[in-house]
């Protein structure tokens, strides 16, 4: 029996896979590799000494998808697989569209087809729109900003259909909160296309000396120095995360929403300072304008997955600091040669 692992090529998929791996589950690989590369999977068979089937599908394309099905026996499913810049999610939202909410649907259609009702689902904390208050818990208001939150709101309210027209099925939505860092080998890690959009990318390109200075979008916040005050978790405990969700899936069904964070909230002028402590390397920044969109605050409170999946993050933000510049500086050029 093996678990389908969509968008296992990309940057939280391949931490998972390790995991995975490590915990000795046989996994299937699919990714049309739109947003990442299968160096990836070579690094990954690196650190765990396993081999991983691999399938370089679309999930648009449900014919390659369904071979999937009939080749292997898939019993459940981790699903990253999607587009995520919020940026470009606004000048090409029919492209996200499509991408995220057909894609997911072909998938659900073949799981539901050869009995594999079972799900861990990557949402994000960008469903709880612009928060009332912090720490945010599971009940708080749902509402999004952008096509690309959209479709992961989306995507949720499918799945709940879903599991209220067949209750067999197990879904598990984990609302990942700023995952950042690297794996400690430092062989797997996040490699952006051209200039990153992220925070955590960008600090460790300028630390690197690959770019001149960050900009702080921002710093008239109502927050305690001004600037944007985030929950950055470590990608390795995230991937963690993966694992008790589907522990618990295999044990009941129905549908359940997880925020997987650390519960600390850390501006950005935090995120320099622990940057440049954890790594020695000096990270030039200077104040510019707010980024449109972006909220003062917002950080978890994770109580819940530790209740209930026994799950609690064990890295600060020190390590997450010093295994992304680890990963940075070993591969300065991501995963290309
Ligand atoms: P990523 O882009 O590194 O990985 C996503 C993978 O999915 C890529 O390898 C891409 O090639 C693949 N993919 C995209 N569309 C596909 C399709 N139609 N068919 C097959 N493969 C496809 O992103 P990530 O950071 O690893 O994120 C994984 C998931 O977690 C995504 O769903 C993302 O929206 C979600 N998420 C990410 C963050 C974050 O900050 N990284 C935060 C919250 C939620
Ligand atoms: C963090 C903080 C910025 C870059 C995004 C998505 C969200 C989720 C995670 C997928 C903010 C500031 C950033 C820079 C800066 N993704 N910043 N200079 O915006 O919290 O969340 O990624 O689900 O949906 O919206 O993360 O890393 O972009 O920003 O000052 O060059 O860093 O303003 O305060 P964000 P981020």
């Amino acid at each position: 029996m093996a678990i389908l692992i969509t968008g296992g090529a990309g940057y939280i998929g391949s931490h998972a896979m390790v995991e995975f791996l490590e915990a000795g589950k046989e996994l299937v690989c699919v990714d049309n590799l739109s947003n990442s590369k299968e160096t990836s999977l070579q690094r990954v068979k690196q650190i765990t000494g396993k081999e991983v089937k691999f399938y370089k599908v679309d999930l648009l394309d449900i014919d390659a998808l369904e071979k999937v099905f009939l080749e292997n026996n898939i019993e459940s499913c981790i699903h990253f697989a999607g587009l995520k810049a919020v940026g470009e999610s606004c000048s090409k939202p029919l492209l996200y569209y499509h991408n995220n909410i057909t894609g997911t649907l072909n998938l659900c259609k073949l799981l539901s087809k050869y009995n594999a009702k079972r799900i861990v689902f990557s949402s994000s904390a960008t469903v709880y729109g612009k928060p009332a208050s912090v720490p945010i818990t599971e009940d708080f208001p749902l509402s999004t900003t952008n096509p690309y939150g959209e479709t992961k709101l989306m995507i949720e309210r499918i799945l709940k259909d879903l599991w209220a027209s067949d209750n067999e099925w197990s879904v598990s939505i984990l609302r990942y909160f700023n995952p950042i860092g690297a794996h400690k080998s430092g062989l797997i890690g996040e490699d952006p296309r051209d200039i990153p959009n992220n925070l955590l990318p960008y600090v460790a390109q300028v630390a690197l000396g690959k770019r001149e200075c960050l900009s702080v979008h921002g710093n008239d916040y109502n927050t305690h120095d001004g600037t944007g005050v985030r929950d950055y978790i470590h990608v390795v405990d995230l991937a963690k995360a993966h694992l008790c969700a589907l522990e618990r899936a295999e044990k009941i069904t129905g549908v359940e929403y997880f925020n997987i964070g650390t519960g600390k909230g850390y501006s950005v002028l935090d995120v320099v300072k622990a940057y440049e402590e954890a790594t020695g390397a000096k990270v030039n920044y200077k104040i510019g304008p707010r980024r449109p969109g972006d909220i003062d605050e917002c950080y978890a409170n994770p109580e819940k997955a530790y209740k209930i999946l026994g799950w609690k993050a064990q890295y600060n933000l020190e390590d997450m600091c010093k295994d992304s510049y680890n990963w940075q500086s070993k591969n300065p050029n991501g995963y290309e040669e």
